[in-house]
């Protein structure tokens, strides 16, 4: 896998918005589209920045760009200001010119005998979109990617994972506790991109900074791949694999 290491989170997240602008644009110049996974949380606020900073200065067009979302909390209303799809709308859709046809975020309020069919779907829609150029991921400090959660499961299950309803983990949990005014109050489902969907993609761009991703950062790149690390995972797909790091969240390699 190939890991860049930038000074701080602000560079990091530069390299990122210019890495995902470039994909866009080689994506539209071969296939007149381009298909991007996109992720939430705290780690890609400042790429989506920049995105928008690119869009405004007409140098980005999302108009031929379709997007899938990682995860979503389950369930959810939409409007919940603490749902992903009201994380994408005021940080990125809504100052972009994408279609919002082509912006996908999981259903936080599908009902649950219908929750299945519609991970299913999302797969296969990815795939009739032709496939996702690029997954763009953070890390959760328990080694999640998406809301894949750390588990016993034998290395050939896990890396056949389809999008899938999942229950939180508990440090997952602690981690959102700040935007639901507690632990015990963080919607404890989601429905979220499966390990197989993930490493499907033709590229892959996973972002992390900050002293608290470090522990999770080195055996991710430098432990065995297991499930009880998922972003051990990646390194089955190391070739289109790419880190993009600052100094903290780099300090556990060697
Ligand atoms: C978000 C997601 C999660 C986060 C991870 C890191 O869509 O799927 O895996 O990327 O929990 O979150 P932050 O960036 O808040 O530390």
């Amino acid at each position: 896998m190939s890991v860049l290491v930038f000074e701080d989170q602000a560079t990091a997240s530069r390299a990122a918005a210019s890495h995902i602008q470039s994909t866009i644009r080689i994506a539209v110049a071969n296939r007149h589209r381009a298909v991007l996974g996109l992720a939430t949380g705290a780690t890609p606020r400042r790429v989506y920045a920049h995105l928008v900073e690119l869009h405004r200065a007409g140098q980005l067009s999302f108009r031929e760009v379709i997007t899938y979302n990682l995860d979503e909390y389950y369930p959810i209303q939409p409007l919940d200001p603490r749902s992903y799809r009201a994380y994408m709308h005021d940080l990125l859709f809504s100052h972009v010119n994408i279609p919002p046809h082509q912006a996908h975020v999981l259903d936080g309020t599908v009902p649950e005998k219908f929750a299945d069919q519609h991970c299913a779907q999302f797969d296969r829609w990815i795939a009739e979109d032709g496939g996702l150029d690029l997954q763009l991921l953070g890390i959760g400090r328990n080694g999640h990617i998406g809301f894949n959660e750390p588990g016993d499961l034998p290395l050939a299950e896990a890396l056949a994972l389809p999008t899938r309803f999942v229950e939180l983990d508990t440090i997952t949990r602690r981690d959102a506790a700040r935007d639901f005014g507690g632990e015990d109050r963080v919607i404890s489902g989601a429905l979220t991109l499966g390990i197989a969907s993930i490493l499907a993609a033709r590229s892959i761009l996973i972002l992390a900074t900050g002293a608290r991703k470090a522990e999770a950062v080195a055996r991710a790149l430098g432990g065995p791949m297991t499930y009880r690390l998922p972003a051990s995972l990646l390194q089955s797909a190391a070739s289109r694999v790419i880190w993009m790091l600052d100094l903290p969240a780099a300090a556990g390699l060697p």
